[in-house]
């Protein structure tokens, strides 16, 4: 079993250690869903891994009509659903009096003086020496308010290095397009230093996705292939089984482009592409990672339509039951034309990448919930094993699996046994679940101990949000520039519309069976 000082990859090698330091944690949106599938879920596990400070509480801060019991009871329920470990009643015995409710309203300044008072009582009785942090997971149009009540209640603390600290978790969708998330920004940085501002992406706190630079640069066999010489292209894909569930009224206005490529894949773009940093600061990292964004060919003009396909669901059916389609889901307009699944491809300027396409496509339901990076390596010369032209050697691909099935494949060729010389492709296959005999940390846990350790490698920097929305902002504009009310059906339980097929067939390429 590996050592617990190297679980995060991304600290593995380093001496600094990151500890998290004691706060109380304090969740605006306490009573609502993210807390309680998520959030509580986490910092429960956090505790029972031994992996909190002694001096820890949280306290959630809600319109909801609760008491510190009502709380308890509400986070005992969210974690005997959603929670990796089962609830020990002996532990739970002790977690359960960390746990806090304040009952307010986000706009009325008097509930941030009680807050104010609340935070001090439970500083004093756990020890605590002043630090909070403020986790929003309260609607997008709230923050503004909640920030700013912040400030006028003195729960800011400055950044001068003997101050207790005061540090802001900030749930997506930062905006929804460029102009507003400039505007969320400019209201974050004149309340908080942008050391204290943590926008969250939970994708980055995925093990699978950390492991990306593990994998590139704690091996010596990946980087000098990993370019244009030797890559043909990379396929990334996010696919959900679910639909739009219960969320309508958020994503009907949003769509996948918006929900999943402006945030998560653009992400995971950032960490397969960067280049190596020298050091692992949270800063060199960002910067490496806003340099791919930087470099990102913006996707406008006559080659639109060859490069993005949109598409909405259709009626169809999920494990064997019919599903309605889109338009005839809660809350969803009759007449919507928000995408739930994108194709694209795009380009990255710079020496490393040219030329390499990169294919992205998700939505939701898909046949299937599968997330994947295929990194496809050039075909050896048609010569030798490959000079059939009628039947071609498969290439090299290096799968990194996401989610589910976390691990990672290397497809090679291999000679069939047997008199001939038959070629056969293998894959080399690694997976957490066999290797280490435990399930990953949920990517909360992660992120959560990541900003308490004030680390702010896997949140996103100003600079990259308003990027990836420059960049997003091209697409969203051609779209709402044309005027048809008509958008590319999918069967509900497939893998997309024909026209996605055609956006990759048409550069001799498939998409990869998941
Ligand atoms: C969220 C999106 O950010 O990520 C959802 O808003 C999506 O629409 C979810 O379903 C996917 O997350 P995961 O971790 O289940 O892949």
């Amino acid at each position: 079993m590996p050592d617990k000082h190297y679980d995060n990859p991304l600290t593995a090698g380093i001496n600094i250690a990151h500890a998290p330091q004691p706060c109380t944690l304090v969740i605006f949106g306490g009573g609502g869903d993210l807390s309680r599938r998520k959030l509580l879920p986490a910092v429960f596990n956090q505790a029972l891994d031994g992996e909190l400070p002694a001096n820890f509480a949280v306290l959630g801060f809600a319109i909801e009509k609760m008491d510190d019991a009502g709380y308890r009871e509400f986070a005992r329920k969210g974690i005997e659903q959603f929670s990796r470990q089962a609830l020990d009643p002996t532990f739970w015995a002790d977690f359960e009096p960390r746990l806090h409710y304040l009952e307010g309203s986000m706009d009325n300044p008097e509930a941030y003086a009680q807050l104010k008072q609340r935070l001090d009582d439970i500083d004093a009785r756990f020890g605590i020496p002043g630090n909070r942090v403020f986790y929003l997971a309260i609607p997008p149009a709230m923050i503004e308010t909640c920030v700013r009540q912040l400030k006028a209640a003195g729960l800011v603390m400055p950044v001068d290095g003997h101050s207790p600290f005061s540090r802001i978790i900030v749930e997506k969708p930062i905006g929804r397009d460029l102009e507003s998330a400039r505007k969320v920004n400019a209201t974050l940085s004149e309340n908080f230093d942008e050391q204290q501002i943590y926008r969250i992406d939970h994708y980055l706190g995925k093990e699978t996705v950390q492991n990306i630079l593990a994998m590139r640069f704690g091996n010596a066999i990946f980087e000098p292939l990993w370019n244009s010489k030797h890559i043909d292209h990379v396929q990334i894909t996010v696919a959900e089984e679910e639909g739009v569930g219960t969320r309508a009224g958020y994503y009907d206005k949003a769509g996948a482009l918006r929900d999943m490529i402006q945030n998560h894949i653009l992400q995971l773009l950032t960490l397969i592409a960067m280049e190596p940093p020298w050091i692992m600061d949270a800063d060199v990292i960002r910067d490496h990672r806003q340099d791919i964004l930087n470099c990102l060919r913006p996707i406008t003009g006559e080659n639109f339509d060859q490069s993005v396909v949109r598409a909405q669901y259709g009626p169809g059916f999920h494990h064997g039951e019919d599903v309605p389609g889109y338009r005839r889901e809660v809350g969803v307009a009759q007449d919507s034309v928000t995408e739930t699944y994108v194709a694209l491809k795009l380009f990255i300027d710079n020496w490393r990448w040219a030329g390499v396409p990169f294919y992205i496509r998700t939505g939701k339901r898909m046949p299937k919930r599968a997330s994947e990076i295929a990194i496809q390596f050039k075909s050896v010369p048609p010569i030798l094993f490959n000079a059939d032209h009628d039947q071609p050697l498969e290439p090299n691909v290096l799968a990194l699996s996401i989610q589910p099935n976390e691990g990672l494949s290397l497809r090679i060729a291999t000679k069939l046994p047997g008199a001939k010389l038959k070629i056969f492709p293998v894959k080399m296959d690694f997976r957490y679940g066999s290797t280490f005999g435990e399930q990953s940390p949920e990517a909360y846990e992660r992120l959560l101990l990541d900003v308490m350790a004030g680390d702010a490698t896997l949140f996103m920097r100003r600079d990259a949000v308003e990027s990836s929305w420059a960049w997003v902002d091209n697409i969203l504009n051609n779209w709402s520039s044309s005027r048809t009310r008509w958008i590319p059906e999918y069967a509900a339980g497939t893998w997309g519309p024909l026209e996605a097929d055609r956006l990759i067939e048409s550069d001799n390429r498939k998409w990869r069976m998941l």
